[in-house]
């Protein structure tokens, strides 16, 4: 138990800070991303993101902001920076590898 416990703890203490909860992510973009909504990848589905991934960061913002497919544009955040944009779209690359 106890050593069930440090082991929890301890893994914790590694998730580096990008992996956290992102408040742009939780607010807006959850509700598509959590569910793969309307064909929207999956926060966690590697498979699916690995592919835009590569595409890069550039190429994602502008897909976010000027919709793609089943996203409306700005991903439903009208009052989202691009700095809030792209740190909802790292959170969700670096916790879909
Ligand atoms: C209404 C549902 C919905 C919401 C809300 C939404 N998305 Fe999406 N998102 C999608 C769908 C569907 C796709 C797949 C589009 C496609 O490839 O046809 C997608 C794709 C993406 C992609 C990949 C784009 C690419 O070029 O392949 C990124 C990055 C992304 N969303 C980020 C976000 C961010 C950041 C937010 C929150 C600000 C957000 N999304 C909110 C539905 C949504």
């Amino acid at each position: 138990m106890k050593k069930v416990l440090m082991a929890a703890v301890a893994a914790t203490l590694m998730v580096p800070a990008a992996a956290m909860a992102n408040d742009t992510y939780n607010t807006k973009c959850v509700a598509c991303h959590a569910t793969g909504a309307a064909g929207a990848p999956k926060l966690g589905d590697a498979a699916a993101w690995a592919p835009r991934a590569s595409l890069g960061m550039d190429a994602l913002l502008a897909s976010v902001k000027n919709g793609k497919g089943a996203m409306p544009p700005k991903g439903l955040c009208n009052d989202c920076s691009d700095d809030d944009f792209k740190g909802a779209i790292q959170f969700m690359l670096d916790n879909s590898k």
